[in-house]
């Protein structure tokens, strides 16, 4: 039987950030992980180089049934506390745009930092280390484990969400959390590229590959970022950025050239001569192939000069009011998060613990904390983290 003060459950960031914290802390802490490295999300993210932090963390940036919950986490160990980490590790970073700090070199960076910090500590990691069973064995945890029994008398679950199943994402803390008698509020993929149904599939599909800057609006919740046409429907920043708000049934607006009026600009064109045919015209405001397809849908061809009024309005609309409806996303193989998760009314804000399950605590992406795309959901992952690894 082997026993610790403390087991985290999951090797990601926030379970590792935990572990280094409470290790510094004297506590005898064991990481268990089933993957066979720690920290595999922080090495794919953010295109091999990790975004992870974003300079403004606002409540706002944060979508849950309880935004105000990760305001203490984050107000005690904000973006700064990491940034001071990183560059005490040596690891030189860039910002690369809307405050998202990026490593200049490789995410392997921040991995080995945090890995580098546990061995320091005297944390445990045990890897390929499947968890079976949690129960309760009086005040303490009993585990199941691929490794024998476990004992502590904590227990820290920072399993993540569900998304990226491939990686090793399980949705087990949920599943610990209902065993618990926690609640979990609805679980939905998140930060992900939306799907489209046959007809606008057979509108949009050739243009995949095709990229604009654009505005994309649910309500009164827009995100003006880029946009990709892809075989599946649509992708980019500002699309990923939109499906945390999004629902099946529900149209977006997408405005595809966020910079201009197109109907006033192509009718101040007609008024400077407007011979040119009406899709080169539109082309100065789109990329040309897009142009052509936005003309195409409408039925519009000629010449500038010869299009009245009504006609560039509907242009303009179908170019800045384009109104579509999704009827799907890419689900969690592709999701970048997992939307929802541990209701935060059973946890303690400040030490992540379970109000109803002494020494039971739940970080990271597992609790209903979601950031927005940019180093948003790694700042949570690290502030939850730290704020359980205080108090284990
Ligand atoms: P995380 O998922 O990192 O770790 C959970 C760990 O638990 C894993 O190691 C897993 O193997 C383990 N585990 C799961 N079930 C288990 C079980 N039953 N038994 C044992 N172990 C188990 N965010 C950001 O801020 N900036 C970015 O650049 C990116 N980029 C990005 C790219 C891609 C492709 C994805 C999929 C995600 C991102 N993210 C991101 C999101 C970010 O990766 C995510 O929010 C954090 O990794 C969450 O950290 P956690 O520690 O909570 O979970």
């Amino acid at each position: 039987m082997k026993r610790a003060d403390i087991v985290i459950l999951g090797a990601g960031a926030a379970g590792m950030m935990c572990a280094v914290e409470a290790a510094r802390r004297g506590r005898g802490v064991l990481v268990i992980d089933h993957a066979s490295a720690p920290g595999e999300k922080i090495r794919i993210s953010g295109g091999g180089r990790c975004n992870f932090t974003n300079l403004s963390v606002a409540p706002g940036r944060f979508l849950s049934q309880n935004p105000r919950f990760a305001l203490s986490a984050l107000s005690r160990f904000g973006p700064q506390d990491f940034i001071a980490r990183v560059d005490r590790a040596g690891i030189s970073w860039h910002e690369k745009t809307l405050g998202q700090l990026f490593c200049d070199g490789s995410a392997r960076q921040i991995v080995e930092m945090l890995t580098g910090q546990m061995a320091e500590a005297g944390a445990e990691l045990w890897l390929g280390a499947a968890v079976t069973e949690v129960a309760r064995a009086g005040h303490r945890f009993a585990l199941t484990t691929g490794r024998g029994p476990v004992e502590a008398d904590r227990l820290v679950v920072a399993t993540g969400g569900k998304s990226v199943p491939k990686m090793g994402a399980t949705g087990f803390g949920h599943d610990i959390a209902r065993r618990f008698g926690l609640a979990v509020t609805e679980t939905r993929p998140a930060l992900v590229p939306l799907t489209f149904g046959d007809d606008d599939l057979a509108a949009w599909k050739h243009l995949a590959g095709v990229s604009v800057s654009a505005r994309v609006s649910r309500d009164k919740t827009g995100f003006a970022e880029g946009l990709l046409f892809t075989h599946r429907g649509l992708s980019g920043p500002s699309i990923l950025q939109i499906s945390s708000y999004w629902r099946e049934g529900v149209e977006i607006e997408v405005d595809l050239a966020p910079a201009c009026s197109v109907a006033e600009a192509l009718k101040e064109a007609r008024q400077a001569g407007g011979k040119v045919p009406v899709g080169r015209a539109l082309a100065a405001h789109l990329p040309g192939r897009l142009a052509e397809a936005v003309l195409a849908g409408l039925g519009v061809e000629g010449r500038l000069a010869d299009q009245p009024n009504a006609v560039l309005d509907r242009i303009g609309a179908a170019v800045n009011r384009w109104r579509v409806k999704p009827i799907g996303s890419e689900g969690y193989r592709t999701a970048e998060v997992t939307l929802g998760g541990v209701d935060t009314r059973g946890l303690d804000a400040r030490t992540m613990e379970a109000r109803s399950v002494p020494g039971l605590h739940f970080i990271g992406e597992a609790v209903d904390v979601t950031g927005w795309l940019g180093g948003y959901n790694f700042q949570w992952a690290w502030s939850s983290g730290w704020a359980a690894g205080q108090a284990v």
